[in-house]
């Protein structure tokens, strides 16, 4: 953009600075995930280029289409459907792909249809030559356990790949304990970490709504706690049994974590990463707080919690592992 008053000196727009001029390749991009991922990346209007990649091509080309028919409304991004050639100029290559569950199948129950189709994404990212700096965001399921998968394959630094983990579990649980309370979303706070799947952990001991212990917020008790906590470890089967599965909701965690790491905001969020140590917890990918920046996993905050939400995470970590090493044994790693 020419600046008028000085023809010399360019006019550097927010979308134009370097430092966050992302572009975010989306693998399974035509799917439901994808797709929603993309349209909240657009609505944030960070990227600066959103490409959709999928099996099906002419379904991610339709869908770049779509997105792309709607960005003079939004913000100044390039939306794009294609294929690997995509990898080798992308900041962030975030992987959906993958069969979805039946309502009544865990997410590890998934692994056993998932593992082989995961190997090839990965085995094809590897061969397109993504940057050194990429980072991968890995949300196909079961998360965690594709997310050590990645981070072992990719041959990238671990820090460069995290998994979406419980962010997701986060937002929904937020979003569940301030509607029953007529609460607001924004100002309720309440993580959950450990495995995205049946061993997640609800981090009361945390939680807050406007600053203030949730525990002490009108209409709250302690059964309420049970069964919210509940209707959030079953939300992703309650939306796939009601309208076949997940979306909205997994696009806007997403973008919340591509979003720290294009503003290298340093923020601290409950998603997956390979561990070495965190509560005592490692080699085995899991949600703990972590800081996430423009490099992936920048630290993670180990901060005192009660002592049975740690055993909790523990015991994610150790029913991870039994997986974990049945899919290595699979792949012969
Ligand atoms: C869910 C999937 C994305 O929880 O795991 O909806």
């Amino acid at each position: 953009m020419l600046n008028y008053f000085n023809p010399d000196r360019p006019i550097k727009t927010f979308q134009q600075t370097k430092e966050i001029s992302m572009k975010v390749s989306i693998i399974g991009g035509g799917g439901l995930v994808g797709s929603c991922a993309a349209f909240a990346l657009q609505c944030g209007g960070i990227a600066r280029e959103i490409a959709l990649l999928d099996v099906n091509q002419e379904l991610a080309v339709g869908q770049a289409l779509d997105l792309q028919h709607g960005c003079p409304s939004v913000a100044d991004q390039t939306i794009v459907g294609g294929g690997y050639e995509h990898i080798p100029t992308s900041d962030v290559i975030c992987i959906t792909a993958g069969l979805r569950r039946k309502p009544d199948e865990s997410r590890l129950d998934l692994i056993n249809r998932n593992t082989d189709l995961f190997m090839q994404i990965l085995a094809d990212v590897k061969a397109a030559g993504p940057k050194p700096d990429a980072i991968v965001l890995v949300v196909s399921n079961p998360v965690d356990i594709l997310t050590y998968v990645a981070a072992k394959e990719l041959g990238l630094p671990c820090n460069q790949v995290i998994g979406l983990g419980t962010q997701l579990d986060t937002i929904r649980f937020c979003s569940l304990i301030a509607d029953q309370l007529n609460a607001p979303p924004t100002q309720t706070h309440a993580l959950i970490l450990g495995e995205h799947g049946d061993s997640m952990v609800p981090v009361w001991s945390s939680a807050t709504i406007a600053g203030l212990p949730l525990d002490r917020y009108p209409g709250w008790n302690p059964s309420l706690a049970n069964q919210l906590f509940t209707r959030t470890r079953g939300s992703g089967a309650e939306v796939i049994k009601r309208k076949g599965g997940a979306g909205f909701a997994v696009g806007i965690a997403i973008r919340d974590v591509i979003d720290a790491i294009a503003l290298d905001k340093r923020c601290v969020l409950p998603v997956s990463s390979v561990q070495s140590g965190c509560y005592g917890i490692r080699d085995v990918a899991l949600s703990v707080p972590t800081v996430v920046g423009r490099t992936g996993v920048v630290d993670r905050m180990e901060i005192d919690l009660w002592p049975k939400e740690v055993q909790g995470m523990r015991a994610s970590g150790a029913a991870l592992r039994k997986t974990l090493d049945v899919v290595l044994q699979r792949i012969g790693r």
